[in-house]
């Protein structure tokens, strides 16, 4: 949204995809520690999003929204403190409808959403330090004028405090996938293109729920022309190491994220991750891609089916290319520069963003890449990239 404190993508860690409803200040804490340790913090991951359940299931006598005693006994405002004082910034979620989502389906009682709340919680959230603020309709009731309203009515609130906070909102929870071709990008700083994430690669189904990473990117990458900086496509967040796919998968799945300009919030346990993960979560090629100061989407410029090729044109003029392959054998998979925005005879470098090795090329990009593979590359060279056609070659597919 105009004014946003996020001029590229965010960059953090969420409790929702591991730890559910089960969290509490002690591994909050614990991951912020985890976060600086293990180098995620210096490789840029600063949101530490706290996720549904945090909250007393009844407000105060005032109406004020409170930390659940048992879970969070010192408070939000000193969990704020806490991850401040290790350089890192505090998020938190809650619901523009009367109940969170775990209230709605039965898994944490009470009913303390934002609806007519709006003003004093958000001033209660800048008062408890808050820098990033997760708002999820969480309701099958609600036109898209309604939604439109009470987002906006946060929104309003939220820079009425005078506070730089993050503005993240899900309108499609119990809407898939209705609210991916809405254009939020006056309302907040980055909206929901899907519906959940779960750690799968493929569920057959654009439109079911959960989704898995290549139904998500059918949602997310015609929408590449909304993002840019401040108003970012969230396809959810990562399930980078959570288990369910494959070391391959789970590449796979950072680049895609990292060339659609998505938030990168991961979602694993950083204090227990293995060296893989870490080493995906902290690629620093993939982390430079996706935070471009351009804030170009990523598009899909091929697609034979089983195989596609996307492009993200860099701030340099250089663009990033993913190969990737949904098929179930390895592929050999090429693109031309030209295909890739790139004008001209060049010469060109690629950059293998997973290996970091550069080779000369005159104009081919191609990669062996295994089954539910991406091979990453950076192209420098020839005339700078545009990409701002919605031109796709290739056979097709059968999606
Ligand atoms: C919705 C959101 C999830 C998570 C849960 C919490 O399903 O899409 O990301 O926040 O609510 O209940």
């Amino acid at each position: 949204a105009p004014g946003s404190p996020a001029l590229t993508p965010p960059l953090g860690w969420n409790s929702w995809n591991t730890f559910g409803c089960a969290i509490d200040e002690s591994l909050i804490r614990g991951m912020a520690d985890a976060i600086v340790s293990t180098g995620m913090r210096t490789a840029g991951y600063r949101y530490v999003v706290v996720d549904d359940c945090w909250f007393d299931p009844q407000r105060d006598g005032q109406g004020n929204l409170r930390a659940n005693p048992d879970r969070f006994p010192s408070g939000m405002k000193a969990l704020g403190d806490y991850l401040h004082g290790r350089g890192l910034k505090f998020g938190l979620y809650q619901v523009p409808t009367a109940q969170t989502c775990a209230q709605r389906g039965g898994a944490y009682p009470g009913s303390t959403g934002s609806q007519g709340h709006e003003q004093q919680d958000a001033a209660t959230f800048a008062a408890w330090g808050v820098d990033y603020l997760k708002y999820d309709w969480c309701s099958p009731e609600g036109s898209r004028d309604e939604q439109v309203a009470a987002f906006t009515r946060m929104r309003d609130a939220l820079r009425g405090t005078g506070r730089d906070i993050v503005y993240s909102i899900n309108p499609n929870s119990y809407h898939a996938p209705t609210g991916a071709t809405y254009n939020w990008g006056t309302v907040a700083d980055l909206w929901r293109t899907t519906e959940d994430i779960k750690p799968f690669w493929d569920t057959g189904n654009v439109n079911s729920y959960p989704m898995g990473v290549v139904n998500i990117i059918d949602e997310t990458l015609p929408l590449a022309a909304q993002a840019g900086p401040g108003h970012w496509n969230d396809p959810d967040m990562l399930e980078v190491g959570v288990g369910g796919l494959t070391p391959t998968e789970y590449r796979a799945h950072f680049a895609l994220w990292a060339l659609m300009a998505a938030p990168l919030i991961a979602g694993n346990d950083i204090r227990s991750m293995s060296a893989d993960v870490s080493t995906v979560l902290r690629n620093a090629d993939l982390l430079a891609v996706n935070q471009d100061p351009a804030g170009h989407g990523g598009r899909r410029v091929r697609d034979d089916g089983a195989t596609e090729v996307i492009a993200k044109a860099l701030a340099d003029g250089s663009v990033a290319v993913a190969l990737l392959n949904r098929g179930g054998a390895t592929a050999r998979i090429s693109t031309t520069t030209a295909e890739v925005g790139l004008l001209g005879a060049g010469p060109f470098t690629v950059r293998d963003l997973w290996t970091g090795g550069e080779s000369a090329s005159t104009g081919t990009v191609s990669a062996d890449v295994p089954s539910h593979g991406v091979a990453a590359f950076r192209v420098r060279g020839g005339t700078p990239a545009t990409l701002t056609t919605s031109t796709v070659v290739g056979a097709g597919s059968t999606r």
